[in-house]
Order: C-alpha cells, then structure tokens, then sequence
C-alpha cells in the first residue's frame, strides 16, 4: 500500500526490541515479509554495507561490536551516567570517547552517539512503511518513564532532525491505556507492558477526562530476553547431562540456541510441545544430540520467577496508588511478553478477571500513539505545551 504523499498523523514505537508504525490504530507493515514489527538493531558488515532490522539481529554473535542492539536503553544518557555503566558492562561494545554528553559507539563504519544509530532504524522503519516524514503532520512517539528530560530532548531533536515537524513524546502506559481505553469505560485499571527488554506497569484512573496515572513503576531489565536466557541454558544443561555434549562453548552456537529458543517459545502459544534440532545449531554435534523437546510446562516453569518478579514490582504499585487489586477493574496487556499462558494465568489468580487482549499486545504503544496523534484536543491534554 502506498501512503507516501499523504499527511498522516503517525505513532512510533521505538523498543529495545522492536520498532512498530501505526497509523490511525493501525500498525502499519514494515517491508514485503508483510511483519509489523522491526528488530530494533542495526550492523555494519565487513563489506561496508550497513543491515537494519533482521539481518542485523542474526550478526549479534558473530560480530558483537558491530551489531548494536537495545539502542534504546541509552539515548541521551551521559557516558558517565548509570544507566550508561550498566549498559556498557553487560554489552559488548566498544565506546567512543569524543562526546561527554552522549554515550557512543566505536564500530567498523565508524563512530555514532547511541541517538544517531536510533535514527538510523527509525528512518529505516519509515522507509519500509513507505512513509515520508515530511508527509507526517503529528508524529507521536513512546517513551519510557524513565527517561529524563534531558534524554527525552535528546530524542526529540533526533526526530526532529529526521524532517519530522511536530513531534510529541509520550510515556508508554499512557498509550497503551489510550489504545484500551477508547473501547470501553474503566474506573480503575492497570497497564501491564512485559517486553523483550523492560517491564513496566501503571495504575489508571479512568473517571477522569482525559484518564489520569495514579502511579507508575517497573524494572528496566526484566522481560523476554530472560526468559530466552533462562531457557536456553536449561535445554544446555539438559544435553550436557544426557549427551556429553555443550551447546554452550561456542557463542555463536550459543545465540543460535537462544534465537531458536524465543521462536520455539512463540510457537507455544499455539502449540502444547514443539523441537528444536540439536545439529541444526551445532554442524559439530554428534548425532545424539538430536532433536530436544520443549513444552508449556517446561516453559511455564522457566518464566515463572519473571512473572512473579512483575508481579511483585505491581503490588508496589498498586500500593503507592492505594488501589487494591479488587478495585481494579481492567488490566490492559502491552508487549510481545503478555502472550505467555503462565503470565495471563497467574493476572487471573491475582486480580479474578481475564486481562484484555483486544489489541495486539506487541503494538498497543504505537497504536495509542497513533491514535493520539489523530486527536489533536486528546493529545494536548496530554502534552500540555506543544513541541
Ligand atoms: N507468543 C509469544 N510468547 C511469549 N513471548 C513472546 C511471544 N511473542 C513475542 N514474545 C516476546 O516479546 C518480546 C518482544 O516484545 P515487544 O516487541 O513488545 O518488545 P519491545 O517493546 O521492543 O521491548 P521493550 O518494551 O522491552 O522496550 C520478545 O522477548 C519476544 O520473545
Ligand atoms: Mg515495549
């Protein structure tokens, strides 16, 4: 579909994991494999080439310092600052030294402040959604909660500097309550967004006009990407026992394992058990390492810590906004995380009523954003001055 040349009101999710486009509640596809949501990583290849999205994603074991990932952690944050620390010591990159005000990256095609590489990908996303900027007339984007003003103007001036007019920063939970909200009326609700990198939750109180954010909390390191973890080194385990034989030794058959890992776990949602070929992973492997088996149980078990982690990082919050989980009366699901059978389950045990699904949980953000986007008296609400 060819929308460029239009003015579109436009919302952008920019995740550690994925980047989604939406336009008026829509999510827009990025690109001929007709998927909507973009790996949020970029590579640059020996050759000089430079890859976005899946491709890139697949380099992240062969080429580590080359391949940047969760790019989002890090926009605007000061090289000395903590966020910045941790970032650098659980990632394999090298860091460039010429800006103080800007963590960035050496890289073989040379180097780039951590907002450069996330301009990078967004306009790549805009491409493949074959959406100009200069066509978009109000760009809404997601942000974490949190970021300081400081990394938020960071971003801003990125977007900006992207061709993109008027853009508005908004904090996630408020546009996943807005892409719920719009369908029904609440009193009290809960937003639950469990990524790939990040978990964040708020408690909203619908009464008002527009809904207002009682309290907000999260843990910046919890989502799927620990479970992929999690489970890839219990499957490790498991064959070391039975075979002899470590998954584990090389890294790059390592991620292999982890990469086939997220896809077999995605493939329960719809399946009770699925395989995973052992000397697809490994070429070296001795043919008894054959196919290892995962199931929902298996599964269940594995994310079940993580879950409770979100789920005690909620009772905080809902302390703080002196809500009981009785009062609340809808929780709306955000992040690919959300499908997880254990996760909806245990919502149910805690609060006694179904979590909404009704929009695609790995979109909610962008699609509250686009809808935002469209409703300028909606959106000032929101943003209080124009930016
Ligand atoms: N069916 C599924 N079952 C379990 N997990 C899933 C499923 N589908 C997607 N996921 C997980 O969802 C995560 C990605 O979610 P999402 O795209 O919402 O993240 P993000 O918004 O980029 O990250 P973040 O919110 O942490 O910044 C991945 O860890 C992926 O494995
Ligand atoms: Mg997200």
């Amino acid at each position: 579909m060819a929308i460029r040349h239009q003015t579109l009101a436009i919302g952008l999710d920019f995740g550690t994991t994925n980047t989604t486009v939406a336009s008026f509640g829509r999510p827009i596809p990025l690109g001929e494999t007709g998927s909507v949501l973009l790996p949020s990583a970029l590579a640059f290849l020996p050759s000089g080439t430079t890859v976005i999205g899946e491709p890139a994603r697949m380099r992240r074991a062969i080429d580590p310092p080359n391949t940047l990932l969760s790019i989002k952690r890090v926009i605007g944050a000061p090289p000395s600052s903590s966020v910045a620390k941790s970032f650098i010591a659980t990632m394999p990159y090298f860091v460039g030294d010429i800006h103080q005000d800007e963590l960035s990256f050496r890289t073989r095609g040379g180097a780039f402040r951590a907002s450069e590489i996330a301009k990078m990908i967004i306009a790549h996303a805009f491409a493949l959604a074959d959406v100009s900027p200069l066509s978009v007339s109000v760009l809404v984007v997601g942000v974490p909660t949190s970021y300081t003003p400081e990394r938020k103007q960071v971003l801003l001036n990125a977007l900006q500097s992207l061709g993109f007019a008027k853009v508005h920063l908004i904090e996630e939970p408020v546009l996943t309550a807005v892409a719920y909200v719009g369908r029904s009326s609440v009193r009290r609700a809960l937003v639950f967004d469990f990524g790939g990198g990040t978990f964040d939750v708020a408690v909203i109180d619908g009464t008002l006009h527009p809904f207002r954010v009682l309290a907000q909390g999260g843990d910046p390191y919890l989502g799927g990407n620990d479970i992929d973890l999690a489970l890839a080194m219990r499957l490790r385990e498991q064959l070391l026992r039975a075979t002899g034989w470590d998954l584990g030794s090389n890294p790059v058959v390592l991620d292999r394992l982890v990469h086939e890992v997220e896809q077999a776990k995605m493939q329960l949602a719809y399946e009770e058990s699925t395989l995973i070929q052992g000397t697809d992973l490994d070429p070296a492997a001795p043919i008894s390492v054959g196919a290892i088996s995962l199931d929902r149980a298996t599964l269940a078990e594995v994310a079940c810590p993580f879950v409770m982690r979100a789920l005690q990082i909620t009772e905080e919050v809902l302390e703080q906004a002196r809500v009981t989980p009785r009062e609340i009366d809808a929780i709306f699901l955000s992040g690919g995380s959300t499908r997880l059978a254990v996760l909806r389950e245990s919502l149910v045990q805690r609060f006694g009523k179904r979590p909404r699904h009704d929009v695609d949980p790995a979109c909610t953000v962008a699609i509250g954003a686009s809808l935002l986007a469209a409703r300028p008296e909606l959106l000032q609400a929101f943003v209080g001055s124009p930016s």
